[in-house]
């Protein structure tokens, strides 16, 4: 009865041997102790408490017994609750790592047809394209009411160029928006972020918006320094997605050449410039990191690629989108030295790992000549024949920061045709 436990020969010895007439003659006693023990100890009587039965029955006076039978049920049933008490337990355990492995599935399962709406078969080799464009949110009106009435007269198949601006950036502000109204582009807003930029923009056309006072945030806003601004931005953004806008995010020291509405592909959750120069820091590729003292496999290969410029994107209004700019701007507020375009890269781009949940937002870099950084501008285009002869859609003096000189000297060469007007430039800053 006792096979298959560790304690089994060890129990049976005592039982069979030396103590056997003591244990008979003591099962009176034995049997309500024992039932006392069956209830004090429900979790394997024999692993845990051998020793201490062992020695309570050896000591019990002698006494007249009632059978040998009764002992023998009464162990065989201590082992065979022993034995399913331990079954339970393995069959809870197991029940709940099922459990647990039910939900990882259920809750993959669930994402997966959010995502696709339907279960499709795989098609045949070569054929098959996975979902890059997430689903749009259902708008959310409430969210701001007033707000959502301005858009309805602003934004054209819903959406616009939004730009966070207040007085310190006055000057650009009005570069920024003749070169827009002068290519025809209607759907853009200003947001406001003081009284001073407000009535600057109503003065000139500008479609303005100013948030409530009460809106808690927009100290910052008016404070200025370009770091607050930032944070604020995701904060602001986050509210045009909710009612189910697209925005082109813009910084004010970018110069509009073209409508950029006409070369956006629209097939990702975030379209983003980048800071990077030529094919291969702007679109990716394989940087081998090399260690001689590793012999035979000295090399390392690592995928590298220059940040998105998070001062020039088009944001979709999907769940990835939403969770990237709550992201960003949560950390923001936690690490206030952190710099906001590094933090909204490593949020877009850091895959999920042990103790992390990645994003999982589609992302598209946009075309570097056509919106283009003023390093490829300064550094290439400009010294090029042929280049320097094609019109991109967007300038960004992301790099420089004498940005008012060298947006002039752009307006000057692009739009008046002037082709001295970007010679005078240092490719860099002059410090
Ligand atoms: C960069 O990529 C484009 C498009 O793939 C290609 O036409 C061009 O030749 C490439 N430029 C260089 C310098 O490799």
């Amino acid at each position: 009865m006792m096979g298959g436990r560790r304690d089994g020969p060890l129990m049976r010895n005592a039982s069979q041997s030396t103590v056997k007439s003591r244990i008979l003659m003591a099962i009176a006693t034995g049997i309500s102790l024992g039932c006392v023990f069956a209830f004090l100890y429900p979790h394997g009587f024999f692993s845990s408490s051998a020793p201490t039965f062992h020695s309570r029955l050896t000591q019990v006076p002698s006494t007249k017994c009632e059978s040998s039978e009764k002992l023998n049920e009464l162990k065989t049933e201590y082992a065979a609750a022993s034995i399913r008490n331990a079954e339970l337990r393995q069959q809870v355990k197991e029940l709940i790592e099922k459990l647990k492995l039910a939900e990882q599935g259920k809750d993959h399962a669930q994402k997966q047809v959010e995502a696709l709406g339907k279960q499709h078969k795989a098609g045949s080799f070569g054929t098959v394209k996975g979902l890059k464009t997430n689903p749009t949110v259902i708008p959310d009106e409430s969210v701001n009411p007033r707000l959502a009435k301005f858009l309805e007269n602003v934004a054209v198949q819903r959406e616009l160029i939004v730009a966070l601006a207040n007085w310190n950036v006055k000057d650009s502000l009005e570069i920024w928006f003749t070169s827009i109204k002068r290519v025809g582009i209607r759907n853009y807003l200003v947001v406001a972020l003081d009284d001073k930029i407000a009535e600057f923009c109503e003065s000139n056309d500008v479609p303005v918006y100013k948030r409530d006072p009460d809106e808690g945030i927009d100290s910052i806003g008016r404070a200025g320094t370009n770091h607050a601004v930032s944070g604020l931005k995701f904060r602001i953004l986050r509210e045009f997605l909710q009612l189910g806008y697209s925005v082109l995010l813009s910084d004010v020291d970018i110069v509009y050449l073209q409508n950029p509405f006409n070369y956006l592909y629209r097939d990702s959750d975030v379209e983003s410039m980048t800071d990077g120069h030529n094919n291969m820091t702007a679109y990716g590729f394989d940087d081998v990191f090399d260690e001689p003292t590793m012999g035979w496999a000295r090399y390392a290969h690592t995928i590298r690629l220059w940040v998105y410029n998070s001062g020039f994107f088009y944001i979709r209004p999907t769940i990835p989108s939403i969770e990237l700019l709550d992201r960003v701007a949560s950390r923001l507020a936690r690490e206030p030295k952190s710099w906001d375009q590094a933090v909204f890269n490593e949020e877009l781009f850091f895959p999920s790992h042990p103790g992390y949940e990645g994003i999982y937002a589609a992302r598209r870099t946009m075309d570097f000549y056509l919106f283009m950084n003023s390093k490829v501008l300064f550094k290439t285009v400009r010294k090029d024949a042929r280049l320097s002869k094609f019109k991109p859609v967007i300038i960004h003096v992301n790099y420089h920061p004498n940005k008012l000189e060298r947006m002039k000297a752009i307006v000057e060469y692009y739009v008046n045709g002037n082709q001295d007007a970007l010679k005078a430039f240092p490719d860099g800053s002059d410090w």
